[in-house]
C-alpha cells in the first residue's frame, strides 16, 4: 500500500493522482467551511481560483440560487455574499444555494486535485466519515494521496497534522511498516507522535490559527477542531463539490 502526502499542491502532477483517491484538507478554513455549507443544505460548492473566475462562473448560473463566497487575507471579498467563515454557512444563508467560492489556498488546492477519483473534501469535522469512505478504497486500490492546501505555497502545520491523522487512520493492519510512505508522510506521522489525537492543540499551534485569532476569528479555529460533527463526505467531481445522494 502506498500513502502519499503533499504539503502543498506544488509538485503534485495530474499523473500522480489520475484516477486514484485523494483527500484534500484546508483545515483553516476552506474545507471546514465547505463541509459546513454542504451539511447545512447548500446544493453544491464550485471552487474558483480567483475572484474574477468566481464572478464569471456565477454569471453563467441561474440567478437567485447562486452565492459568491470567499476571502483574501482572511477577510470577505468585497461585493461577495459570504466570506470564508464556517459560522456564516447557516442553513438560512445557504440551503438550496450553489456557492461559487474563491479562497487563497483552499479552493486552488481542490482544483489541483481534479484528476483524482474520487476527491474527498475533508476536515476534522467530517474526519471519521471520510476515513470510513476512504478505507475500503485504499484497500482495493492500494493507494491514496492526501493533499494539504498549505499556506502561500508553503507548509501549514494544521493541514500537515490533519494529513497525518488521515494517514494514520488508513494504515493497514501491521502499521506503517507495511506501507510505502513518501517523506511528507513520514514527517506527518511524526506530528501525530507530538500532538496525539488533540486536534485543538495541533491546529492552535499553527501560524494560520494565530493570524485568525488576531483578526477576530478565534471561534472559527474552534469550529475547525471539533471532530466528527458531521457524517457527510463531499466529493469534488466535474468541477463541483457535492454530497453524493444518500450520503447527507
Ligand atoms: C485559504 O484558502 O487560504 C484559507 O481558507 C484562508 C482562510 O482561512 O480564510
Amino acid at each position: 500500500m502506498r500513502i502519499s502526502i503533499y504539503f502543498t499542491p506544488l509538485g503534485l502532477t495530474s499523473a500522480d493522482i489520475a484516477g486514484k483517491p485523494v483527500i484534500v484538507v484546508d483545515i483553516l478554513r476552506a474545507t471546514t467551511t465547505i463541509v459546513t455549507a454542504l451539511a447545512n443544505g447548500a446544493r453544491a460548492v464550485i471552487p474558483a481560483a480567483a475572484s474574477d473566475e468566481a464572478i464569471r462562473i456565477a454569471q453563467s448560473l441561474e440567478r437567485g440560487s447562486v452565492l459568491l463566497a470567499g476571502e483574501r487575507r482572511f477577510e470577505p471579498i468585497s461585493g461577495f455574499d459570504l466570506g470564508n467563515s464556517p459560522r456564516e454557512m447557516t442553513a438560512e444563508a445557504v440551503a438550496g444555494k450553489t456557492l461559487v467560492m474563491s479562497t487563497t489556498n483552499g479552493t486552488p488546492a481542490i482544483q489541483a486535485a481534479e484528476a483524482g477519483s474520487p476527491v474527498f473534501v475533508a476536515g476534522a469535522l467530517n474526519f471519521s466519515a471520510v476515513v470510513a469512505r476512504a478505507k475500503p478504497l485504499v484497500e482495493e486500490q492500494g493507494e491514496i494521496s492526501i493533499l494539504c492546501a498549505g499556506r502561500e505555497r508553503g507548509f501549514a502545520l494544521e493541514d500537515a497534522y490533519a494529513a497525518g491523522r488521515f494517514a494514520q487512520a488508513l494504515l493497514p493492519p501491521g502499521g506503517r511498516r507495511k506501507v510505502n510512505l513518501n517523506d511528507a508522510g513520514v514527517a506527518a506521522l511524526e506530528l501525530i507522535k507530538r500532538y496525539g489525537d488533540r486536534w485543538k492543540r495541533a491546529v492552535s499551534a499553527s501560524a494560520a490559527a494565530r493570524d485568525l485569532v488576531a483578526k477576530g476569528y478565534k471561534e472559527d479555529v474552534l469550529v475547525a477542531t471539533e471532530a466528527d460533527r458531521y457524517r457527510l463526505v463531499p466529493v469534488y467531481e466535474a468541477r463541483q463539490i457535492t454530497v453524493p445522494r444518500g450520503d447527507a
